[in-house]
């Protein structure tokens, strides 16, 4: 089983298109898939299930240690299985650091490591508790890079963040860019570049399209709204590339 953060402490730089539209295009390469929602938005929960599971148990259960992770695992009809995110996740960062930890997460994940080949962890905008969690059981992060001039600053906080984990969590998880909103502008133009010098792996881009907001809008995945559309087609290409990298290992 791998497991795969999306992360980026800034919002809306697609964290949650990435996750939902990522871990439904590697379950239909027939990849046995969790999507974990770890944003107290649930946007993700939203997107696969309803909004009544958003307002159930889960994760929070999970981290807190009053359920075990499979009983919080629900189905959804993209073939992508669900933890949700529920609005209790709020609270965890009050005083969780002491009882829960960092490693909480990872523990629950080693519990069900045959049952899935990929996890994909939809992370807050923030570098709190739950991404801690998030980012200790990751085997890789990956960075959606929107192409603003805000955007590289995050992206040290994230490398800096992942620094001290690798020394302090005995882990080595591993950053991978990947650049969304792609337009033909000036900006993205460099941003593409920049991140393509300064990585030595860049996963293929997302381009801006609006058949993402509208699939979420719809509460259907991207490959079932408009499996033509381009960001369909490119996250079919991201997934392709993962499955490669993971085959190598
Ligand atoms: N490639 C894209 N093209 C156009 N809109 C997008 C794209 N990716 C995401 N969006 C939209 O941008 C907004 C922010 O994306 P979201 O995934 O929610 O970001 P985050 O989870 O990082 O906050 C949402 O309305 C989403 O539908
Ligand atoms: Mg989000």
């Amino acid at each position: 089983m791998q497991v795969i953060s999306i992360a980026n402490q800034k919002g809306g730089c697609a964290k949650t298109a990435t996750s939902v539209c990522l871990a439904t295009a590697l379950a239909k390469h027939d990849k046995r898939v969790l999507l974990v929602d770890l944003d107290q938005q649930a946007h993700s929960t939203i997107w696969l299930l309803t909004e009544e599971a958003a307002e159930a148990t889960g994760i929070y259960q999970v981290l807190t240690g009053k359920t075990p992770i499979l009983s919080e695992v629900k189905k959804s009809p993209s073939l992508v299985d669900v933890l949700p995110a529920n609005a209790e996740l709020a609270g965890l960062e009050l005083g969780g650091w002491t009882k829960i930890g960092a490693r909480k997460l990872s523990r629950s994940l080693a519990e069900i490591k045959d049952l899935y080949d990929l996890v994909i962890i939809d992370c807050p905008p923030n570098l709190g508790l739950a991404v801690y969690n998030a980012l200790v059981a990751s085997d890789q992060v990956i960075a959606p890079i929107d192409c603003g001039p805000e955007s590289y600053e995050s992206i040290s906080r994230l490398k800096m963040t992942l620094q001290h984990i690798t020394s302090e969590y005995n882990c080595a998880p591993e950053l991978i860019p990947l650049l969304t909103f792609v337009e033909r502008t000036k900006i993205a133009q460099m941003i593409t570049e920049t991140t393509k010098s300064e990585f030595s792996k860049v996963l293929p881009s997302v381009r801006k399209n609006t058949a993402i907001p509208e699939a979420f809008a719809a509460r259907m995945p991207i490959y079932q709204y408009d499996p033509n559309s381009g960001a369909a087609k490119d996250y079919t290409l991201v997934a392709e590339n993962i499955i490669k990298w993971h085959e190598k290992n």
